[in-house]
């Protein structure tokens, strides 16, 4: 058996005409930019997150920076990040002038440790990025309580956990201001690079809309010195087809993991990771600990099974942050998450007796 980490064929290959339409439809409109698609797609996405507006833009980096720029953080601000995501996280607060405050995981959720977080607030603290890490929502009630008491703002990335939910409340709707990614292999991704900002808050959603189409709202007429990071029609469109699967695709997701916790429960020393109270993952990776990581690591690609490390260096020990010189051993949970983490391969379309494979494979390497 021959088992990559990562396929599209489960999601793509049954909606390839209803794709191949999408993509004929925007050929035939002769309009790319900013048009009748974008505009559907940011109201079927917004509806989908249950918040007011959605803003379509080029990337989730894009989507993390111009929500910062919109909330007008930058030099000399402090935002609180998580000490372990991906680097995506820290770079867009980085580009905005604004400086990343790391602050530890719990262990078992992968996700910001909501208890750690008012011991980081210092009087430069503007914002808080919880970042639903590899599909699990953050404890949000938690997370907005915080920011409630201290004034500040809440930018959630929600790359990774489209669907997910804390108190049956939808990711991405639950800050002032939200971005996530459809990078190709998100839980609902393009057919290349496409991001977007969700809010409910109506000025913060014009601003957004004018930082992401140069400052302008009217043609020719410029409000602010934005940026060019527009969603264009092709991939808006492909993402109105996309989302009227991503339930199914979601409920997918959470049974096979269901099915590899199943058959991973106590098997060597690896640690499945743990869902908070109140709180729903979609399984967007799905995560094992183990201290023998690089060993397993080898041994499954010799069983032609292929995983993936998140990630392998933290943000902190990154040659991108050297100027910040934090030193090894500050967050000892990233760090050691970084050394013994390990993405199994899960998506739509892998068969229960794959999963068995990989579950077998394992049980035999300990
Ligand atoms: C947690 C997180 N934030 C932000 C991003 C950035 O998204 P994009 O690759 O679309 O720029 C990613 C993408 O991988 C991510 O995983």
């Amino acid at each position: 058996m021959n088992i990559p980490f990562f396929s599209f064929a489960g999601t793509h290959d049954p909606i390839k005409a209803e794709l191949t339409k999408a993509f004929e439809k925007v050929y035939d409109s002769h309009w790319y930019i900013m048009g009748n698609c974008l505009k559907d797609f940011e109201k079927n996405y917004a509806d989908f997150s249950g918040t007011k507006y959605c803003t379509g833009v080029a990337n989730g980096l894009d989507a993390l920076i111009i929500s910062l720029k919109t909330l007008g953080i930058g030099a000399g601000d402090e935002v609180i990040v998580p000490s372990n995501t991906y680097i995506a996280s820290w770079l867009s607060v980085s580009y905005v002038g604004a400086i990343p405050v790391p602050v530890e995981p719990r262990v078992g959720t992968f996700n910001i440790n909501a208890d750690l977080i008012e011991a980081s607030i210092t009087s430069k603290t503007k914002a808080i990025m919880p970042v639903h890490l590899f599909g699990q929502c953050c404890e949000m009630d938690k997370i907005m309580q915080i920011a409630k008491k201290h004034n500040l703002f809440v930018v959630e990335d929600n790359a990774q956990a489209q669907a997910a939910t804390c108190n049956g409340q939808m990711t991405g709707s639950f800050g002032d201001i939200n971005a996530t990614s459809f990078y190709p292999a998100k839980n609902l991704g393009a057919l290349g690079d496409a991001g977007a900002i969700t809010t409910n808050n109506t000025e913060l959603n014009h601003k957004a809309n004018v930082v992401r189409n140069y400052g302008s709202q009217k043609k020719y007429f410029n409000e602010i010195k934005g940026i060019n990071s527009r969603l264009d029609e092709l991939q808006a469109e492909i993402l109105n087809v996309k989302l009227k699967y991503l339930n199914n695709w979601t409920k997918t997701r959470v049974e096979i993991a269901t099915t590899y916790n199943q058959l991973l429960n106590g098997v060597g020393d690896m640690v499945l990771s743990s869902i908070a109270n109140n709180c729903t993952h979609v399984y967007h990776q799905f995560v094992i600990r183990t201290k023998q990581r690089d060993a397993l690591q080898e041994y499954l690609t010799k069983n032609n099974i292929g995983t993936i490390i998140h990630y392998p260096i933290p943000p902190h020990l990154q040659e991108a942050y050297s100027e910040m010189n934090f030193k090894k051993g500050q967050f000892p949970i990233a760090e050691e998450m970084a050394e013994t983490s390990l993405s199994l391969p899960l998506y739509p379309g892998i068969k229960n007796e794959e999963l068995e494979f990989v579950a077998n494979t394992i049980k035999k390497f300990f």
